[in-house]
């Protein structure tokens, strides 16, 4: 599969993630609004990814300041027009940076990729497309170095052979770069004939699991069922499952870990079932700034996602919706959290 985000002759080119299962397409965008568009729209969506986004979104913005500032510069007197433009259009470019780092609150890696990008603005805009395709290069290494890691501990906490897993929203290919987090952990542990099937939560309200996830096994040809979020627990209580694995938006300093709306009941019932618990991110989406979970923002989306399937009404006119994306795991449920750079076992 290509990359999910990828940058292609001075555009953004990413999978088209609404469209999917039914079609595999791509989108080209060459704004930063088109950009900002797409990721509130989840056309690109997964933490990782969007950092990916975030930072080639900056690549974007520069070029276009720099065309801009090269038309304005073209008067008399030249050396005092170039320092207003100089100031005037990097300070267009940080506007723009931080419109597509705002697009989305939870995931601290969409912020980190723009911030990263942006420290080369100082150079110029080929410099900032460098950082920017070093990262997606850096993305895949990262969660292939972390999903590694993080079979070894699922391995280590289960007896079963081969493995009934268990997983929440999409943390594939698709959420990252290429390859993936706790999705990548289930490629490693297939690769070696040691996965029996995958649940896979089907994540509402906006599906992940059963239109990504499960496209992604598919295509891996690795045996699955997609369930309704409900059934986890039960499915943990007729024994069903040997391990959860997820990955993360946002990991606060003491271990907490914010991801997709339903993480929080999954975690709680595993420690209820004695269920290991394993979250899998790349260190990108740690944030050490946030002492604990209750400092991240969580984003609220429309009511219409809830209100509304595939386009048809389905509550009365009228009825409000509670729809955070996103909740809070606290560490103390949680069996490890790995990263390329090691593991952390915040239970025990
Ligand atoms: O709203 P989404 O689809 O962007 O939410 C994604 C998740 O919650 C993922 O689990 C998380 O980003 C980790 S992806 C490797």
């Amino acid at each position: 599969m290509r990359r999910t985000v990828d940058w292609v002759d001075g555009a953004i080119v990413i999978i088209d993630q609404v469209a999917l299962p039914g079609e595999y397409r791509t989108l080209t965008l060459r704004t930063v609004t088109e950009l900002v568009e797409a990721i509130q729209r989840l056309a690109v969506r997964g933490a990782p990814a969007l950092g990916a986004a975030g930072a080639l979104g900056v690549a974007l913005a520069a070029y276009a300041g720099d065309v801009r500032g090269e038309r304005t510069a073209d008067v008399r007197n030249r050396q005092a027009a170039d320092a207003r433009n100089d100031a005037g259009h990097t300070t267009d470019i940080r506007k723009e940076a931080r419109r597509i780092a705002r697009a989305r609150p939870t995931a601290v890696n969409l912020a980190w990729g723009v911030q990263r990008a942006l420290d080369h603005l100082h150079q110029g805009p080929a410099a900032v497309l460098a950082e920017a395709k070093a990262m997606l290069d850096e993305d895949e290494r990262r969660n292939r170095a972390a999903s590694e890691a993080a079979a070894e501990v699922v391995l280590s906490h289960c007896g079963r052979r081969p493995l009934r897993l268990l997983t929440h929203c999409n943390t594939g290919h698709l959420a990252t770069v290429a390859w993936g987090t706790a999705l990548g952990v289930v490629w490693h542990l297939h690769e070696r004939g040691l996965v029996e099937s995958v649940l896979v939560d089907e994540t509402r309200p906006l599906l992940q699991g059963s239109r990504l996830t499960a496209w992604e096994l598919e295509r891996a040809g690795v045996p699955y069922r997609v369930q309704a979020d409900g059934a986890a627990a039960s499915a943990m209580a007729r024994g069903l499952v040997d391990c959860v694995l997820v990955g993360a938006d946002r990991i606060a300093a003491n271990g907490d870990v914010a991801n997709k709306i339903g993480t929080y009941s999954l975690a709680i019932a595993a420690a209820y079932h004695g269920v290991p618990f394993v979250v899998v991110a790349p260190t990108s989406t740690v944030d050490e700034s946030l002492a604990t979970g209750a400092d991240i923002a969580i984003e609220e989306r429309s009511n219409s996602e809830l209100t509304e399937f595939a386009a048809t009404q389905i509550a009365p006119d009228g009825a409000h919706a509670f729809n955070p994306a996103f909740d809070v795991t606290p560490a103390q449920l949680i069996t490890a959290v790995v990263t390329e750079d090691g593991v952390r076992t915040p239970k025990s």
